[in-house]
């Protein structure tokens, strides 16, 4: 019997967004109730299973008798506020943001984000060619994923699900400062020495695809991968008794990408290696 966690009942706390009345659960960030209201707000570092890091801040609004512009994903809505999320100021902010983001990282992965450059006139072109890149070459070092680091934001959510969020194996972190701030293996080893465990949760949480199932890192290269195309089907995971819900990407009659539903109160949208990836023996038909 799957038994859903309901919560203890929250009252209701009363505030406006962009003059609307507004009606959220005590708790509720600025975000959900803007996502409540209907407002779509760009988002890239704030995960629906992970803990507000406010690092990208493209996500920010304007709050009445704040001095600085607020992150809609962590600023908690509190009674009697009046949020502005389409200001001039919070427009401008998240176009710099954009601009900033889209010159110095590749984002031809990243959902929506073309969707935002366009709405709010970004123009990353304007820092020329010259613009600081990483210009790495994607790490491909075992089976299972890919990491492309000239797509990464430095988000940290990878960090946050390798370590004291959800795996706790910590085989990943933010190493140097600054310009020169990446995703490290722990002692800058060879992730293939490193404590990780292939779980990939780290790729479920990366909002831009520099983490990526193999699968889809060669099916993209191959100009294959079409994610319109594939079907998704709801099954539960073999291989032990905690009986994880899967979620099966199907392209073509083949499995390409094994997930979990994030509210799944189980899994929360993890799962461990043979879950994520062991998925080959489905469709040997020889
Ligand atoms: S695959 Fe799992 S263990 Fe390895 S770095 Fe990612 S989250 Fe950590
Ligand atoms: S690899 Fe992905 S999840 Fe990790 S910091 Fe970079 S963009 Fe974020
Ligand atoms: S999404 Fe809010 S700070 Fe990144």
């Amino acid at each position: 019997m799957t038994v859903t966690p309901l919560g203890i009942p929250r009252r209701l706390m009363e505030f406006t967004v962009d003059g609307e009345p507004a009606r959220v659960p005590e708790g509720s960030t600025i975000l959900d109730a803007c996502r409540a209201a209907g407002k779509d707000i760009p988002t890239l570092c704030q995960g629906d299973t992970l803990r507000p890091k406010n690092a990208c801040r493209v996500c920010v609004v304007e709050v009445e008798g704040s001095r600085t512009l607020v992150p809609a994903c962590s600023r908690r809505a509190e009674p009697g506020m009046e949020v502005r999320t389409d200001s001039e100021r919070a427009r401008h902010s998240r176009k710099i943001v954009l601009e900033l983001l889209a010159s110095s990282v590749d984002l031809s992965t990243t959902p929506k984000v073309a969707e935002w450059i366009k709405e709010y006139e970004a123009k990353p072109d304007r820092f020329g060619p010259d613009a600081a890149r990483l210009n790495e070459a994607p790490k491909i070092d075992n089976e299972l994923y890919v990491r492309d680091y000239d797509k990464c934001i430095l988000c940290y959510k990878c960090v946050d699900a390798c370590g004291d969020q959800w795996q706790n194996t910590f085989a990943i972190a933010v190493a140097g400062r600054g310009f020169d701030a990446r995703i490290a293996v722990e002692h800058d080893a060879p992730l293939t020495d490193s404590a990780c465990v292939y779980c990939g949760n780290c790729v479920e949480v990366c909002p831009t695809g520099a983490l990526s199932p193999k699968t889809e890192f060669d099916m993209r290269a191959a100009g294959t991968w079409d994610e319109p195309r594939q079907t998704e089907t709801a099954t539960v995971c073999a291989y032990c008794g905690v009986g994880c819900t899967l979620t099966l990407h199907v392209q073509d009659n083949e499995v390409v990408k094994v997930t979990s539903p994030h509210d799944n109160p189980v899994t929360h949208g993890n799962l461990c290696i043979k879950g994520r990836f062991g998925y080959q023996h489905v469709q040997n038909r020889g």
